[in-house]
């Protein structure tokens, strides 16, 4: 949900920007560069020569906040992206959907899925610690890891994914493995991987950051705008991960990923310089499952951004950032509306989305608890939007609205 006064965003080239402007959002991962505060003033000299090197093409600025730019200057207006956006999706949504029932309920997993999360964690903490030690690296444990997460996800896609955005700023790095994880094996078996690779692609994500443990927690955990040396230093961390891999005789889809899982469609990520036509699939896999799973996570530095917002977000970095196809392949997995989306019905009614069992991703079942008209609590009830007359309006951002998702889903 974007609070500003309706047509007062404008997406301008970052050739065009200049003091006064207010950011409203950089276009590009959080990750990609140090500007860690996405919204802001820009009234400071320095700000405005490291926005212009740091490798972003596209900024959004809010007019009603801070300077317009001038009416020659080529710009996008926010509903005229919207709508852009909305088709680009809908277009997901046409394609036939193949894998839209689940052989067990949510919540039948749910408590399953709980148990092999909280091993997962463990053992990756266990894992990680041995790194940060210096010691060998097992990949025998972090193999039943990804055969656990596997089962799992085969019996229910959304239960293990749902408990995977639960995380804590301390245990980030630790339980963003577990999820890379998880997204990585369910996008694998999205695009009909199987076997031996499907299992590496799972290992893959568990082990992708594994070169963080190389660099200091006063780094990796801090909660301000990183120095240019903090950021060259995080920036070595796919290198760092490689080589303590490598050691451990992981396989080339393991070794792969970690080095290139910051790696971009359009040749601007890092370590680089590589281009889009030489990424692997799981290289371009493993894109998109990070930044969806960074972005949807609370940080040290930020909030975490509602799941359907993060979905559009991304879909609007297609040009440049991730594979088209991967991507949409991904928004099949995760819903245009995930698991855990606090959304709005035409009637005036707000829930939460419950499971993606429809067989279009716009018409998930919602268990609806709050009327917006009335701005009163109501019976809760299970609503399959495929079967009624009503539909989704917009998603909403629950922490908004004072609205604890967990609790509503009953996944706290
Ligand atoms: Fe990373």
């Amino acid at each position: 949900m974007v609070k500003h006064v309706p047509g007062t965003l404008k997406k301008i080239s970052v050739r065009n920007v200049r003091l006064g402007m207010f950011i409203h959002d950089l276009c590009g991962s959080w990750m990609d560069h140090p500007f860690w505060k996405t919204r802001f003033l820009l009234d400071d000299p320095r700000e405005l020569k490291r926005l212009k090197s740091c490798g972003i093409q596209e900024i959004w600025i809010d007019t009603a906040k801070g300077l317009d730019a001038s009416p020659s200057v080529p710009a996008v207006s926010l509903e005229a992206e919207e709508r852009e956006v909305e088709s680009l999706l809908r277009e997901v949504v046409r394609e036939e959907e193949e894998n839209a029932c689940a052989p067990c309920a949510f919540h039948e997993e749910l408590e399953r899925a709980r148990a092999v999360h909280a091993r997962a964690k463990q053992a990756v903490l266990s894992m990680f610690q041995d790194a940060r030690m210096g010691q060998a690296l097992q990949i025998g444990d972090a193999m039943s890891v990804v055969d656990d997460i596997t089962q799992s996800l085969s019996r229910n896609t959304t239960a293990f994914l749902t408990l995977a955005r639960l995380k804590s700023k301390d245990d980030y790095t630790y339980l963003h493995s577990v999820a890379v994880c998880a997204f990585m094996t369910a996008l694998g078996m999205q695009l009909g991987l199987t076997g031996e690779t499907l299992r590496s692609a799972g290992l893959a994500g568990l082990l992708h950051d594994i070169g963080k443990m190389t660099i200091p927690d006063s780094v990796l955990k801090k909660p301000g705008t990183l120095s240019e040396e903090e950021f060259a230093l995080v920036k070595t961390h796919p290198r760092r991960g490689w080589e303590i891999l490598k050691q451990a005789h992981a396989d080339d889809i393991v070794l792969d990923v970690c080095l290139n899982h910051h790696e971009r469609m359009d040749g601007r990520g890092y370590p680089g310089p590589v281009s889009g036509e030489e990424l692997s699939i799981f290289a371009r896999m493993v894109a998109v499952c990070d930044v969806y799973d960074a972005l949807t996570s609370d940080r040290c530095y930020r909030r975490a951004s509602p799941p359907a917002e993060t979905v559009r977000k991304m879909a609007e970095w297609l040009n440049g950032h991730f594979d088209q196809r991967i991507f949409f392949a991904f928004v099949k997995v995760v819903g245009i509306y995930p698991t855990g989306t606090l959304v709005r019905l035409t009637s005036g009614r707000l829930g939460i989305v419950t499971e993606q069992t429809a067989r279009n991703l716009l018409l998930p079942i919602v268990k609806v608890f709050f009327s917006a008209n009335a701005d009163a609590p109501i019976a809760p009830e299970l609503v399959d939007l495929s079967a009624v007359q009503d539909a989704i309006v917009s998603s909403e951002d629950s922490a908004q609205w004072g609205f604890d998702w967990t609790a509503l889903l009953g996944v706290a």
